[in-house]
């Protein structure tokens, strides 16, 4: 009958669409749910007039903890599944250096946590701000390491070994010790401390920073500072040092490598839910940062929605990087008028 046939279309149209949720300002601020994230993965997830699932996927440029716990945590928060399989956090996609450097520095993060990610992600040898520090307090003048900090650390003479690349995964939570031990290590010979390099850029070793966005929405009424504030930072401090401007690589949003990234995940995930490895036709995009969710997402031909839960604050929509789809209060009506076009 014709209802059947209206029922069979609206089945291979929502089979043709997907979905990219930033988290931060969309979702969640910081640890607190915003109550229409829940709503609308409860819809994807079945509850809507064809219950079936559409597939979505979770593309932040959030970081320092493993992407298990991660995952678990945002379960619990959002009351709806948020699998691995499904969710790329800013330095997901970094993984792949484990490959090119054995000896890293990873900077940012609580505790040592971010070592912890870096090790899962196969980095053989991972070294942290606090294992220098063990070695050399004078280091980091301003510093006040703790006697459970230094029990932690893993010291070593780092005048004898060299770092083969600088890796900034989280939010650094000490700006004064983080940039000092960047800024040694930059200036080094090939990553070696105790020595200065002869020229500043043939010696000089790798930095690359999880993603670059200024600010970040989190449970203060106004948005924080974030790692491109960071990056930003130590770029001009290392320009007033050395004369040269500092090489560097950002991943995250909107970086096009993390888009490829999210393409490969997002196809797995269809094949999980649909059974075919195949790219929808419709991929929507719902963020809260014009700079780097919704540029991204227009350069890489997605549907893009703005939401006004986080970062966003203008008008009708943004003026540098307006959403192509267009600008909703907050993520279930974004979520809503997708489904309404789509089926
Ligand atoms: O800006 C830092 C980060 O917490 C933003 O996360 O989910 O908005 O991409 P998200
Ligand atoms: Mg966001």
């Amino acid at each position: 009958s014709q209802v059947q046939t209206i029922e069979v279309q609206k089945v291979k149209a929502a089979k043709n669409m997907a979905f990219a949720f930033d988290i931060d300002g969309v979702l969640v601020h910081g640890d607190r749910l915003i109550p229409e994230g829940k709503r609308a993965l409860d819809i994807l997830n079945g509850d809507n007039e064809l219950g079936i699932k559409i597939p979505h996927i979770f593309l932040t440029n959030g970081s320092g903890k493993p992407e298990k716990p991660r995952c678990e945590q945002l379960t619990q928060i959002l009351g709806n599944p948020v699998n691995t399989e499904q969710f790329i956090q800013s330095h997901t996609p970094m993984s792949a250096l484990a490959e090119y450097y054995k000896t890293v520095l990873v900077v940012g993060g609580v505790g040592y946590r971010c070592r912890e990610v870096a090790e899962q992600y196969g980095f053989k040898d991972v070294v942290v701000p606090n294992d220098i520090i063990a070695w050399d307090p004078t280091i980091a003048p301003y510093r006040e390491f703790t006697q459970q900090e230094a029990a932690m650390s893993r010291p070593r003479d780092f005048s004898k070994c060299n770092i083969d690349a600088i890796l900034v995964f989280s939010d650094s939570r000490d700006y004064a010790t983080d940039i000092q031990i960047i800024m040694d290590l930059l200036v080094s010979e090939n990553g070696r401390f105790y020595t200065k390099a002869k020229d500043p850029v043939s010696q000089r070793i790798p930095i690359y920073f999880s993603q670059g966005d200024l600010l970040c929405p989190t449970e203060h009424w106004t948005p924080r500072l974030s790692q491109g504030a960071f990056r930003i930072g130590l770029e001009a401090m290392y320009r007033a040092m050395t004369g040269v401007d500092l090489e560097r690589v950002v991943y995250g949003k909107p970086e096009l490598a993390t888009y490829k990234y999210a393409d490969e995940v997002m196809t797995s995930w269809m094949e999980q839910l649909h059974g075919e490895e195949k790219l929808p036709e419709n991929i929507y995009m719902v963020g809260d940062n014009p700079a780097s969710d919704i540029i991204g997402g227009n350069m890489y031909g997605w549907n893009t929605c703005l939401v006004r839960t986080g970062v966003f604050q203008g008008g009708d929509n943004d003026e540098n990087n307006p959403a192509n789809f267009g600008v909703f209060a907050n993520v279930l009506d974004a979520v809503q008028a997708a489904l309404k076009k789509q089926l």
